[in-house]
Order: C-alpha cells, then structure tokens, then sequence
C-alpha cells in the first residue's frame, strides 16, 4: 500500500513544518501543494487506486491537504503579525526623554559671580577647606587673643580624637584665607577670585547654617585706590541685580582691611522705596570689603610701601536669596527635588 505509507510520511512532515521567513514557507507550499507539488503527485496516483481503497485513501489524501493547508496558513499569520508588529514601531521617534538634572542656584549664582568679575580680569584660586590658623587668622591681622577665632565659631579640629588640646587646624570660616595663600605664592599684579565653601559651628536654622559659601575678591598692585574698590563694586551690583541698582558703603571694621566698609545695595525688591524685606531702609547689605591692612601685605611678603590692594568677600547663599528670594537657607542643602526643580531652566 504505497500511496497509503507516502501519506503517511508526508503528514508527518507536514506536522513538523517550519519556516524562517515568508520565502521559505512559499517554497514549501509549492514543494507541497502546488501543481508539479508532492501532495498533487498524489491525488494524481489516487485516480489509479481500486475502488474499495478509495474511500479510506481519499478521507486521508483530503486530510493531509487540509492540514499542509492549515500549516502553512498557521507560519503565515506569525510572519504577519510579526510584520504589523514591527510596522508599528516608529524609529524615527525621538527617545523618552531621560529626566535630567538641574544645576544648583548656588552653582548658577557663583559661576555668574565668577563670570561677572572675569570680564574685568579676574582669575579664580583656591584654597583648602581643612586650614590653619595663621592662613586664616594670624597673616590675616588677627591678634593672638583676638576674639574673632571664637566670633566666628571656628570648628577647630582635634589632633587625637576626644582630646581637646589647643590646635592649630580649623575648618576655614572665611575664604580671606585663600588672600594669605595666594599673596604668598604669587607676586603682584594679582586679581583673584577665590569661590568656595566655608564652616562655622551655628545652630542650622532658617537664618544660619554650620557651612555656607563665600567669594572673596582680591586686587594687589601698585597704585590700587578705594575709588578702584567702589568702582568695581559698584559694575558688579549693576551686572549682577541691574543697571538700576545704587550701592553705598558704610564703614566698618575687620582685621584685615584698613579702612574697611559694609556695602549695601539698593532693594531689589522695593527699588529703594521701602519694603518688609528690608526692613524698610530701601538698602540691603550684601558684602564687606576694604584696602588690605599693610600689617597682611607685610606678612605674606609683599611691599606694602610699593603695593596696595582692596579686598571684598560675600556670601553666595545672601547673594542667592536676593536673586531667587530662598527664605529658608537650609532649602540649599536638603537636595529636595521640588526645590532644585524649579531652577531647570536656569
Ligand atoms: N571675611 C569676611 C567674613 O567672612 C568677609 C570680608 C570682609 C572679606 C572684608 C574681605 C573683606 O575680603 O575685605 O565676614
């Protein structure tokens, strides 16, 4: 019974049929189900066959067509839906944007600082945060005694930990420190600006914190006057808080500026007028400043008969306030992301 096994074999080959692509499964449909196919061949032998095998051959040979059918239609919907699956992809669709990072307003602040200054030649230094006390103090004009170490509650650090012996290593609490390092390294003309991060041991409150940020400005060369200092000043809180923007200065005192003044510029908020934030004075104090003491030109080994100079230093985070109004000075340090967010398009 030939055409009985040949059926056989071909629907066991059918069952197992695969395809990698639409190429090879119209390969298979001919080989199987077309004229000159193996299926054909045998119904074309089937006319051949005695009638008493007919009925039995022909429900088989049917069978077998249906199912090579069947098959092939089966591998044809997988290659189709794969192929509108893959229709649907739209490659030329730019990625899900990845949330990105924003830059800190205290970074944003300081960089237009830095930025402001280098247009009139200012170049930036650093210097340590862990110091000593005579780059932060004694160069600086700070008597021994001088109540300032304990005015600006310096973090002193313990040499054997748990035991308070007298130390000369501080966390700085000022970037004027950065003044002593640079003076004694380099020689005039010198035009730095030394950003960066300064500690003082103060409760953390809306108003305060244990660590904020300072930019200290310094300008040694020969003939450097106080209209030079004013003058600088006064371009800064012009490019800084607008061309509408006055500044005063009132004297004051630190060690290492003779004579030394606070600086105060108009309101940003009232435009002089008078207003809650500040205190209805129509000025706000942002910085401090002077000529450099002699004494400070002296100790770092610079001419102070041939040289002077004028120092400032300010507060980032006041300076940021005035800009962005932050009222809670913690906000800076907290990395809250509704926050930091807000200053996404900076
Ligand atoms: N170092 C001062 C402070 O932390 C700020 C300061 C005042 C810096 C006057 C200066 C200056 O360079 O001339 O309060």
């Amino acid at each position: 019974m030939a055409l009985k096994d040949s059926i056989q074999s071909l629907m066991s080959q059918v069952s197992e049929m695969q395809a990698a692509n639409a190429d090879e499964l119209e390969a298979l449909r001919i080989k199987y189900l077309s004229k000159k196919g193996e299926i054909t061949a045998l119904f074309n032998e089937f006319r051949s066959v005695p009638n008493e095998q007919k009925r039995e051959l022909g429900q088989l040979l049917n069978q077998l067509r249906q199912e090579t059918e069947g098959r092939i239609n089966e591998l044809r919907e997988q290659f189709e839906t794969k192929a509108a699956e893959a229709d649907k992809l739209d490659l030329t669709r730019t990625p899900d944007p990845i949330a990105l990072g924003t830059r800190h307003p205290l970074s944003l602040v300081r960089e237009e600082i830095e930025d402001i200054f280098s247009r009139i030649g200012f170049t930036i230094a650093q210097g340590p945060e862990v110091e000593d006390d005579k780059h932060v103090y004694g160069m600086l004009n700070f008597a021994p005694e001088h109540p300032a170490r304990d005015m600006q509650d310096t973090f002193f650090i313990e040499k054997e930990p748990g035991v308070q012996k007298p130390t000369d290593v501080l966390l700085r609490s000022h970037t004027s420190s950065v003044q002593t390092r640079v003076m004694t390294s380099q020689k005039p003309p010198i035009r730095v600006l030394c950003p960066g991060r300064v500690y003082r041991n103060e409760a953390i409150s809306a108003r305060a914190h244990c660590f904020f940020h300072q930019v200290e400005g310094l300008y040694v060369d020969k003939h450097v006057s106080y209209a030079d200092l004013r003058e600088a000043l006064l371009y800064f809180s012009k490019e800084m808080f607008g061309p509408e923007t006055k500044i005063r200065l009132r004297p004051s005192y630190f060690p290492f500026t003779e004579p030394s003044a606070e600086m105060d510029i108009s309101c940003n908020i009232c435009g002089g007028k008078g207003c809650s934030f500040c205190k209805g004075t129509g000025w706000v104090e942002i910085l401090g400043c002077g000529m450099v003491d002699p004494n400070v030109l002296e100790s770092c080994g610079i001419d102070s008969k041939v040289y002077s100079g004028y120092a400032f230093g300010m507060g980032v985070e006041r300076i940021t306030n005035l800009k962005y109004r932050v009222k809670d000075l913690r906000l800076f340090s907290e990395n809250d992301v509704r926050f930091l967010r807000q200053f996404e398009s900076c």
